[in-house]
């Protein structure tokens, strides 16, 4: 078995989230970091020993679904409290805390939902410092404080809830908003407060200081050792390789598998990267043909997937086994999917799609792991590459899936099909940078569909396929709003697309947001 990646020596102090399961506990982490210090999420029943390591200097209680009288739901750890540290309680955590601290909470007799007002009860307490009488928040809650506990105050209401913020002179506070969610305007500001005004903190977490630290753990943890590396030309498998190349130049050496199912000039363009501007060692490997004798007659995306998985494996062993001896395998993990499996107490979640980027890796061949990112967010992996001076062509590229253009051809995956949706997707790529839109947009391209419909070209009928363009907004592929694209694009994009692309005759613009769709179509 291949052994985790422990988690990074962190030279500074942290934040520590306490997780009760809330979909918005990575968020507050993110916001946290944003304001330059290191803070990861901790599951609420973590052991002492695990979040010691993390030098905390302050608790964030996390939101969550359960109701604290209700027997057996989750409550802070004692040691949060015999810390001396300041703590800060959002949602669930206020009333796990004042609860916890001799408090009683309730069901509140309605449900508050959504945007409410805040006013403060007293003119300047330092969570709320420079902040107006009134703040707008964001609540979602069904429980609420009816006795605050011994030595607190309330210092802020809402209509709904009389007791909306409650702190103690040991600076431990609770609030029954949610500062993280972008529904509270002034939710950063808050956090700030706490940090810096209530906390302590320096504000040292930059990614030029993680680079830093990070280059100096690879070396001591591979010392003469040889690593290898998935690429995909992505923008986390291209931070990870950096950075280790960095660390270790000639022993890393980077396999490059050419699966079939990627877009247009990828391939030159990363090989032309990673060979002649970084100077790596990189295996190239045109295995098109396997793939796509591997996907014959395939319709099922689920199928395709793991067809396209499992040949990927077993092609990166071939080469690796070629390479000789090798001590560590690399890979891009990010935070989110460490969080996903790891940190939640409660939440569980059907399978949607099998995500496929280096999966199975690891079981099959008895490497260790490096994951210098497994505690980044992507926006955090893109500073990084910024840091390490990738180009920003680079950083800012929009996710690009494992299975590839596979996903993107409804039905059976051929060659013929290939070309058409590479040169529509070319297209749709051309003009939304173009247009100057390809960073503000998540994710862009093309969709063939096996959808055939009639159309008229010159005075002739056709019977051909149709193109469905998706352009999205995200912050992070869980929710999505498909984006609001002139009118005047989507006209260049359609007119370019059934004069350029033989096949086609007709285009659609999806805009359907996520949930309920996806963002890909399988
Ligand atoms: P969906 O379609 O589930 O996609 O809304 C969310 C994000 O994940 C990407 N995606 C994948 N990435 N392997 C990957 O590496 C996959 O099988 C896969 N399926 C979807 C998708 O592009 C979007 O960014």
């Amino acid at each position: 078995m291949t052994k985790k990646e422990p988690r990074p020596k962190t030279a500074q102090e942290s934040a520590v989230v306490i997780d009760f399961g809330s979909q918005y506990s990575w968020l507050i982490a993110r916001r946290v970091r944003e304001c330059g210090v290191y803070s990861e999420v901790i599951a609420h029943n973590a052991p002492w020993r695990v979040v010691a390591a993390l030098k905390p200097k302050c608790f964030i209680l996390s939101g969550g679904p359960a109701s604290v009288y209700v027997p057996g739901a989750p409550l802070a750890p004692s040691y949060v409290y015999e810390s001396g540290l300041p703590v800060l309680g959002i949602c669930y955590g206020m009333q796990t805390l004042a609860y916890q601290l001799g408090g009683q909470v309730a069901r509140a007799e309605s449900r508050e939902y959504g945007l409410a007002m805040l006013y403060k009860n007293e003119a300047d307490v330092p969570l709320f410092h420079n902040l107006p009488d009134a703040i707008p928040v964001w609540m979602s809650h069904g429980d609420q404080i009816i006795e605050m506990p011994p030595g607190f105050t309330s210092i802020a209401y809402t209509e709904n809830s009389p007791i909306a913020a409650i702190a103690n002179e040991q600076k431990i506070i609770g609030i029954q908003f949610h500062p993280e969610v972008v529904h509270t305007p002034q939710g950063k500001e808050i956090l700030r407060n706490f940090l810096f005004k209530i906390c302590d903190f320096e504000g040292t977490w930059t990614s030029r200081n993680f680079v830093k630290q990070q280059i100096a753990r690879i070396r001591r943890k591979v010392g003469g050792g040889k690593v290898i590396c998935a690429l995909s030309g992505g923008v986390d498998s291209t931070v990870v390789a950096t950075m280790i190349h960095r660390a270790i130049g000639e022993q890393l050496t980077c396999i490059f598998v050419n699966n079939g199912l990627l877009r247009r000039e990828e391939i030159e363009r990363t090989l032309r990267t990673f060979r002649n501007n970084l100077k790596m060692n990189v295996v190239y490997v045109d295995a098109t043909d396997r793939f796509l004798e591997r996907l014959k007659g395939v319709i099922d995306p689920e199928e395709k997937r793991r067809r396209i998985g499992n040949e990927f494996v077993t092609i990166f062993e071939e080469e690796a086994n070629k390479i000789g001896k090798v001590d560590f395998l690399a890979q891009g993990t990010l935070y989110p999917d460490v969080i996903e499996s790891t940190a939640t107490v409660s939440r569980e979640s059907a399978t949607i799609k099998t995500h496929h980027n280096v999966g199975g890796l690891p079981e099959v061949m008895s490497l260790k792991l490096i994951e210098p990112l497994r505690y980044l967010f992507k926006d955090e992996v893109r500073e990084v590459g910024t840091a390490l001076g990738l180009p920003e062509e680079m950083v800012w590229r929009q996710p690009f899936p494992g299975p590839g253009l596979a996903i993107r051809i409804i039905g059976e995956v051929t060659r013929d099909r290939l070309e058409m949706l590479r040169a529509a997707d070319w297209i749709v790529m051309n003009e939304i940078k173009k247009a100057n839109l390809y960073r503000q947009l998540w994710q862009s391209f093309a969709v063939l569909t096996p959808l055939k419909s009639v159309g008229v070209m010159g005075d002739s009928r056709t019977y051909k396929y149709t193109i469905a363009i998706r352009a999205v907004t995200s912050e992070d592929a869980m929710t999505a709003d498909w984006a609001r694209l002139p009118y005047d694009l989507l006209a260049r994009m359609s007119n370019r697309i059934v004069n350029e692309v033989e096949g086609v005759n007709r285009v659609v613009y999806d805009i359907s947001s996520k949930p309920p769709a996806t963002i890909e179509w399988e």
